[in-house]
């Protein structure tokens, strides 16, 4: 499997020289193949959301290096990223615009990383396409394109996101906890056309979540992030027979203390 992302010894350090200095990626050593789905957790504020903006370019890298399908894009700016990189967010309305329509926020989510208007055109060809895409949630949405999103609920507009970062087929695909916000079942929904478009379009994978279940349930491979480091980094069979208690367990092993079931569950 060729690799699609490489991190090289990733380090990023907060208010560096202060008594304040909070150095949150340690030396993070990363490559990711092609179709890997991997899931990430670790405790409120181990570094989980630094590591994806460093990823995602919103965050300058201080030390390190991250390359992408063998290009080195550790010095290029956000926006020449954003055409390879996808995000979605804990918060739904960090994805869509809200006085956009439906249609309209799928046209802009056409031009990912180019350069775009404000309100976008939508083609007759674009339409029947958007409700063709939009019809596979079962979220009745194909009905609804000309629907202000800013009407749509929490769960609805996270999974047009979804439909948005994955329109045009990005390389990685970045999720930082975007169901925490939802509720339990919307949730569910969320995460199975998450997993659905992820292995649709054979996608490269990065998703927080502070849910452990969901950690162990989704992906190919699971790492836990602890004091600035990866702590746990399980693929294949030893993720797929994983469970919470083993996977606390085996934190106890490597970290030699206590892992707090809330220290991830209510972060
Ligand atoms: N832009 C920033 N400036 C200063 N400190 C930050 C910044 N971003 C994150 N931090 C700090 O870095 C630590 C890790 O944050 P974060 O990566 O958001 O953690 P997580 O997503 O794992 O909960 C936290 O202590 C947070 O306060
Ligand atoms: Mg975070």
């Amino acid at each position: 499997m060729p690799e699609v992302l490489k991190i090289k010894n990733l380090h990023q350090t907060f208010e560096r020289g202060t008594v304040n200095e909070n150095r949150v990626l340690r030396g993070i050593d990363l490559n990711l193949e092609a179709g890997d789905f991997v899931t990430i957790i670790g405790s409120n504020g181990a570094g989980k959301s630094t590591l994806l903006n460093s990823i995602a370019g919103t965050l300058p890298i201080q030390e390190g290096q991250i390359i992408l399908n063998d290009t080195d894009i550790t010095k290029l700016p956000v926006t020449k990223r954003a055409k390879n990189i996808s995000r979605v967010f804990q918060d739904p309305k960090m994805g869509t615009a809200v006085r956009l329509t439906v249609e309209e926020n799928l046209a802009l989510a056409m031009k990912r990383g180019q350069r775009r208007g404000f309100r976008p055109g939508v083609k007759k060809q674009d339409r029947k396409f958007f409700k063709k895409q939009l019809a596979q949630l079962n979220l009745n949405l194909e009905n609804r394109l000309e629907t202000e999103i800013g009407l749509l609920s929490g769960g609805q507009r996270q999974a047009i996101t979804l439909l948005m970062a994955t329109l045009q087929r990005p390389d990685l695909i970045l999720l930082d906890e975007h169901t925490a916000a939802l509720d339990p079942q919307t949730s569910i929904t969320v995460m199975q056309l998450t997993e659905k478009l992820i292995s649709e379009q054979h996608l490269t994978a990065f998703m927080v979540t502070h849910n452990m279940e969901d950690a162990i349930r989704y992906g190919n491979r699971l790492i836990m992030l602890h004091q600035g480091r990866v702590a746990i980094d399980l693929a294949g069979e030893d993720k797929q027979n994983l469970t919470v208690p083993k996977l606390m367990e085996l934190f106890q092993k490597h970290v030699g203390a206590g892992l707090e079931d809330d220290a991830i569950l209510l972060a």
